[in-house]
């Protein structure tokens, strides 16, 4: 989206589609700018529609088609279960209007490529929501790794040890590949992977593990990945929904120090610590400035902020592309017993269409069998 769509002095007009849970964070995350204005929600159960209209203060929309023919909002926030945001970003970008999709963008590496297709003849951008780059912490982190401030990475950990207990998975939808799409490496360790690609750059191989040891799901509810990156660091990553003391970390080590992020849902920067190695400086105490937890506010209110002066926000579905890849490597190489290259992954690649290979459920279940 270019600054010529919205006229200086303007509001950005901004959209919901999918009023559940995290729809909510958008709605104030947008409102704490005080430069949108939420023009439209759109719910295929028109109660929550409703709900979130009275407590946000707009209007309901029945369809998506409606709500661009009526309010042409400059940004649609999808916040709708991942298996639909596909459809509905290509609706969105259609009518030349921009996305912010909620993680995990897609399922596929297929369906991102048919996005970044449709955002190729539209006017729209497409947007992800991964706000663990945004808080101060990792944006500070980003520069001073990509500066060479903190040394060379070499050895990184990053750990996603949640816990969901069985009756998480009650609702029909949870624990399918259909409606979930997957297990803690799609659905939940993918904030944690994604912000570890973002500092360390693009992986080149992983060999993974994924094993059902407990939950009523179709997929992993744990899983491991020994990754090697381009730059030749190494990373081990584990996604976990069966750890009781949960935490989110990653720990990089460096030629000069260890860089550290240990929190649950999000960080702010007393969360990460930084330890020089003997007779090296710390850069990183010196840099600190002011504190940005890494919620919701922090990545819209950059977004606004950059729609509004013509910048191009960093997180575009492009950006993100290197984290599907990784979901799906992960994937294929714990279903297949072998490693897989990024390069691998081309459209002919049989993990390329669905993160389970289409392979049947029979199969699967083996698989994940440890
Ligand atoms: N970034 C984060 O930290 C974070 C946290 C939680 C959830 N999420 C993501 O947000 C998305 C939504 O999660 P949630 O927990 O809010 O789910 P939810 O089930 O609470 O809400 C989803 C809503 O979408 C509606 N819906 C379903 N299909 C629709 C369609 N085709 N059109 C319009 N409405 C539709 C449902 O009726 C429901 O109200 C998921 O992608 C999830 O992974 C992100």
């Amino acid at each position: 989206m270019t600054a010529e769509q919205v006229a200086p002095g303007n509001l950005l007009k901004v959209a919901v589609v999918g009023a559940g849970g995290i729809s909510h964070r958008h709605a104030e995350s947008y409102a704490s700018t005080g430069r949108t204005e939420l023009v439209g929600v759109v719910d295929t159960v028109a109660e929550k529609a409703q709900t979130f209209a009275e407590k946000h203060g707009t209007r309901v929309y029945p369809s998506v088609t409606e709500l661009l023919a009526a309010e042409a909002p400059d940004l649609v926030s999808v916040t709708t279960p991942p298996g639909s945001h596909a459809a509905i970003a290509i609706e969105v970008l259609a009518a030349g209007k921009s996305v912010l999709l909620e993680k995990p963008p897609v399922l596929s590496l297929a369906e991102m490529d048919a996005v970044a297709a449709a955002e190729r003849t539209s006017a729209g951008s497409v947007y992800v929501v991964f706000q663990h780059r945004h808080g101060s912490g990792a944006v500070r982190a980003a520069d001073l790794l990509g500066s060479g401030a903190l040394g060379t990475p070499q050895v990184a950990v990053c750990e996603t040890l949640w816990f969901r207990p069985r009756g998480y998975f009650a609702p029909e939808w949870r624990g399918t590949w259909v409606g979930e799409g997957g297990g803690p490496t799609l659905g939940h360790g993918i904030h944690q992977i994604d912000l570890l690609l973002h500092l360390l750059g693009p992986w080149r191989t992983i060999n993974a593990t994924a094993v059902r040891l407990d939950r009523p799901v179709e997929f992993e509810d744990v899983s491991t990945a020994s990754v090697i990156f381009e730059s030749n660091a190494v990373a081990t990553v584990i996604n976990s929904l069966l750890s009781p003391r949960e935490l989110s970390r990653i720990r990089i080590d460096t030629t000069e120090g260890t860089l550290e992020v240990n929190h649950l849902y999000g960080y702010s920067d007393a969360d990460w610590t930084y330890s020089p190695a003997p007779e090296q400086g710390d850069p990183w105490t010196a840099s600190a400035g002011e504190d940005m937890p890494s919620n919701h506010e922090a990545q819209l209110g950059r977004l606004v902020d950059d729609l509004l002066t013509g910048q191009k926000h960093d997180t575009t579905l492009a950006a993100t592309r290197p984290t599907m890849e990784f979901v799906t490597a992960l994937y294929a190489s714990a279903l297949t017993g072998r490693s897989v290259h990024r390069a691998d992954l081309t459209p002919d690649h049989p993990f390329y269409r669905a993160l389970n290979g289409g392979l049947p459920q029979t199969e699967l279940s083996e698989a994940f069998t440890p």
